[in-house]
């Protein structure tokens, strides 16, 4: 597995597997195959309400504890629980987590970050993230953290390559964990002509040239999936590269468009929202 080096040092695999939607049932199976095959990283969040059948997959897959790039996210109810971080931990059935996000810049975030910041200092955190904080909220953060963050999370894929944002990201070495990086499956996009063609060259799929444009971007993918077969093919990217030309071409779909809008009315909502934590 390829690996980038964070700005603290950390390493963290260029590929995992996303949980977004997946029932209990669905990400226990989902994590556990994924670490079976070979994926070392796995991402969840308190608002998928998974964290406990995403820490069964791990211990059921039989891969270490310390093998693994756990990376999850406390949703805006949780930015004012002093216990948030200790009860996700909980959940997860881990004593750290190698990546704490918070989702949305919803609520009194700057608390959430500040536990965030508190987590890392205490070991419980080994790198922490801003999850949708593009434009605004960043610039605000930016102004307040006392650790600079080592990942942000936002929707990236080629129809939005997050050129402006990625400007800010090289100033601090924060890296970009894509999020709908397949659009959601949306087959419009991965049936586009030119990942046809260049599936056909390097004997891939269209979702699998997608993947490696990610890579090739800098950029860590998790793609989710309950499919096995699309969970294996979507490890199998890193035995080509895209050449300058064809990533030149890719870029050209860039159109800023984004399958997910949130409003200012939403991210009140999220704030007002406290996920149902599964008992199972
Ligand atoms: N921070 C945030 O606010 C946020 C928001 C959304 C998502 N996320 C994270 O990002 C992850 C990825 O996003 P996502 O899962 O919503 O979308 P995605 O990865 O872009 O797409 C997932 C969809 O693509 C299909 N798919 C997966 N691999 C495929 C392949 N090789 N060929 C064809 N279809 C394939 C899946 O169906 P099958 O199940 O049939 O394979 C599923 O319907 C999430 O799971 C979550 O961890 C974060």
């Amino acid at each position: 597995m390829e690996n980038i080096t964070l700005n603290n040092g950390i390493k963290c695999p260029v590929v995992g597997i996303g949980t977004f939607m997946l029932s209990p049932a669905a990400a226990e199976n989902s994590v556990r195959e994924a670490l079976k095959m070979g994926y070392r990283l796995v991402d969840t969040a308190n608002a998928y309400v998974n964290e406990r059948a995403v820490g069964r997959g791990i211990k059921d897959s039989g891969v270490a504890r310390e093998e693994v790039f756990l990376s999850t996210k406390l949703w805006p109810s949780e930015y004012e629980n002093d216990s948030a971080v200790d009860e996700t931990l909980e959940r997860l059935g881990v004593d750290y987590v190698d990546l704490l996000y918070i989702h949305q810049p919803a609520g009194n975030w700057l608390a959430g970050y500040r536990q965030l910041e508190k987590a890392y200092r205490e070991g419980k955190a080994k790198s922490i993230g801003i999850s949708n904080f593009e434009g605004k909220y960043i610039e605000e953060l930016q102004k307040k953290w006392e650790i600079v963050p080592q990942f942000i999370q936002v929707e990236a894929h080629p129809y939005i390559n997050q050129s402006e944002l990625r400007q800010t990201l090289e100033k601090y070495d924060i890296k970009l964990m894509s999020w709908y990086p397949l659009g959601h499956g949306d087959k419009s996009l991965i049936n586009e002509p030119v990942f046809t063609e260049l599936g056909k060259k390097y004997g891939k799929t269209g979702a699998q040239v997608i993947l490696r444009w990610h890579t090739q971007m800098g950029f860590v993918v998790i793609p989710g999936s309950k499919n096995v077969d699309h969970i294996r093919d979507n490890l199998n990217i890193l035995d080509f590269t895209l050449t300058d030309a064809e990533m030149a071409e890719i870029a050209k779909l860039d159109n800023n468009r984004r399958y997910y809008h949130r409003t200012d009315a939403q991210l009140e909502q999220f704030a007002a929202w406290r996920p149902d934590f599964e008992k199972r």
